[in-house]
């Protein structure tokens, strides 16, 4: 009786770590196509090509990482620190994490703020600032992802590579 409690408070723990494995990789991938769309937008400065594609690409940078930040911080990582001998292996890497979280959602106001500019203003004198200010973000936010693909992700259930 007590081995068949055990055995299914661990199929539960188990598919928990493999619904939260699968939602962060989804974040993740939401994460990279929107900077695949600010890569084109700067690969194609000073043009634009479309208006209202790039504001609408502008608009969308603060939600998207807003939730997947939301997500990492309210499920993720609380459950990876209630894992057993968890608390030294992931308290630090877990607060750099939080910490790049919040510089990037500053970082993200301003590039949407300046896509919004340029396309207002169409100003080429800015198109260089520009492109610097986007390549810096979306560098940074791949940097992140690549970190957390490498360092967190085996410690969930369903992953190939365990640690
Ligand atoms: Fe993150």
């Amino acid at each position: 009786m007590i081995k068949d409690l055990t055995n299914s408070q661990s199929e539960r723990q188990s598919k928990r770590s493999s619904d939260l494995r699968a939602k962060f990789v989804e974040y993740q991938d939401l994460q990279l196509a929107m900077c695949l769309k600010l890569e084109a937008i700067a690969d194609s400065l000073p043009n634009i090509f479309d208006k209202d594609l790039w504001l609408k690409s502008s608009q969308s940078i603060s939600p998207v990482l807003e939730k997947a930040h939301s997500f990492e911080e309210l499920e993720l990582f609380p459950t990876l620190l209630r894992q057993k001998g968890a608390e030294l292996r992931f308290a630090d890497v877990l607060k750099r994490l939080e910490s790049e979280h919040h510089n990037d959602e500053d970082y993200a106001e301003n590039v949407a703020q300046a896509i919004g500019n340029y396309v207002k203003h169409n100003d080429h004198n800015k198109a260089e600032s520009l492109s610097w200010m986007l390549r810096g973000f979306f560098e940074s936010i791949r940097r992140h992802i690549a970190f957390e693909r490498e360092h967190i992700l085996p410690f969930l259930e369903g992953s190939t590579k365990q640690p």
